[in-house]
């Protein structure tokens, strides 16, 4: 098996801490491990540093190097994209490296998982991926998926059908749904939410692009430095919607650990530890009367009084300031930042 972690994302929904010089998955979250070093250790006890591949792109090179070397996975290879063209291209990128480079065969199974989740406890995680991984060698396309337990409109949803294995199997896949058809998922009761998490034999993945993504399936036909040469000309989407929303042979296998993608701060302060008011406080913070805050400081004090279901967080040149259950909305204030030029 090899290990696909797709690193290149840049991440701005945990503005302004993540931004794109420094995205999600390199930020450490109240923990000493950052989210990607994190990851490469979830699956240490599965597989060889050599056997793992970071997808991800000059700019993030240096953080990837210090943090695989932060976790003795120095051996690790590090692939760089010419240019970020979302997750399909990048997975098919890998698996050409794979192929040219480490020598896979078309019947080894390749595991994609994202850079910055939260996932614990690392035995149950480890059952779990045992059972994907023995789904995806029957040439299947493997997502992991979660019982969700809110009309979340920021993933992909699977509808299962009937018993598949250990498993089940998938009558249709749906990428990030409106709020209204997310709730009729959540009340249907046969959908999980996408963990962003697959596996499939290096074969099946160039099959299932063969038939939905000919694009890429063409340019991985090329040896692999022509394949960089004409990264760019990639289309840039998911494989979410490139193959997952598509394929026939999709199956999913169940994510019975705690998982969090952290995509907010509401997430974030759902993570972190908290005082006896419910306060999760990190950095030089002096809460007086207040409950259920996040405060999240980094150089100067943070001082709150009467707050109540508050979020802070303070950087060098911003300070965010939002009310809890709103914090999707600081993509708007990216968005708009962005249009100011
Ligand atoms: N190398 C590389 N190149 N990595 C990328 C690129 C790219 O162009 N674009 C994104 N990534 C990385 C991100 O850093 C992240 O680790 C992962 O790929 C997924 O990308 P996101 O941008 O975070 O996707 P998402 O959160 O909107 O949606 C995906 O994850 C959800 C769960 O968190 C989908 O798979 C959803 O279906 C899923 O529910
Ligand atoms: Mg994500």
């Amino acid at each position: 098996m090899k290990l696909i972690i797709l690193a290149g994302g840049g991440g701005t929904r945990l503005f302004p801490l993540s931004r794109t010089c420094l995205p999600k998955q390199f930020l450490k979250l109240g923990d000493s491990d950052s989210l990607l070093t994190q990851t490469v250790k979830r699956f240490l006890p599965l597989l060889k540093p050599a056997d793992i591949v970071v997808v991800t792109n000059k700019e993030y090179i240096h953080h990837v190097k210090t943090e695989l070397a932060a976790c003795g996975a120095s051996g690790a290879h590090i692939l760089l994209e010419p240019v970020a063209r979302n997750t399909a291209p990048a997975i098919a990128l890998a698996a050409k490296f794979c192929e040219a480079e480490l020598g896979t065969a078309a019947g080894e199974v390749l595991f994609v998982t994202p850079a910055d989740h939260i996932i614990q406890p690392v035995d149950i995680f480890i059952k779990n991926i045992r059972q994907a991984v023995d789904l995806a060698a029957q040439e299947k396309v493997v997502t992991l998926g979660i019982k969700p337990d809110k009309p979340e409109t920021g993933y992909g949803y699977i509808q299962t059908g009937g018993a598949f294995g250990l498993g089940y199997r998938v009558d249709s896949f749906r990428e990030k749904p409106d709020k209204a058809t997310a709730e009729s998922y959540l009340a249907a009761g046969n959908y999980y939410w996408n963990s962003g998490m697959f596996a499939f034999t290096a074969g099946c993945l160039m099959e299932e692009l063969c038939e939905h993504a000919p694009e890429i399936y063409q340019l991985m036909s090329a040896p692999l430095p022509e394949v960089l040469d004409h990264f760019a000309d990639m289309p840039g989407i998911s494989i979410d919607y490139a193959v997952a929303e598509k394929s026939a042979r999709v199956v999913m296998a169940p994510l019975t650990a705690y998982w969090n993608d952290i995509g907010s701060w509401d997430a974030i302060y759902d993570v972190l530890e908290k005082d006896h008011s419910g306060n999760a406080l990190k950095g030089d913070c002096l809460p007086i009367d207040c409950a259920n805050t996040l405060m999240l400081g980094k150089s100067r004090l943070i001082a709150g009084i009467g707050l109540e279901d508050v979020l802070v967080v303070e950087t060098d040149d911003v300070i965010v300031v939002a009310k809890r259950g709103e914090s999707q909305k600081v993509k708007d204030v990216v968005t708009e930042l962005r249009e100011r030029g």
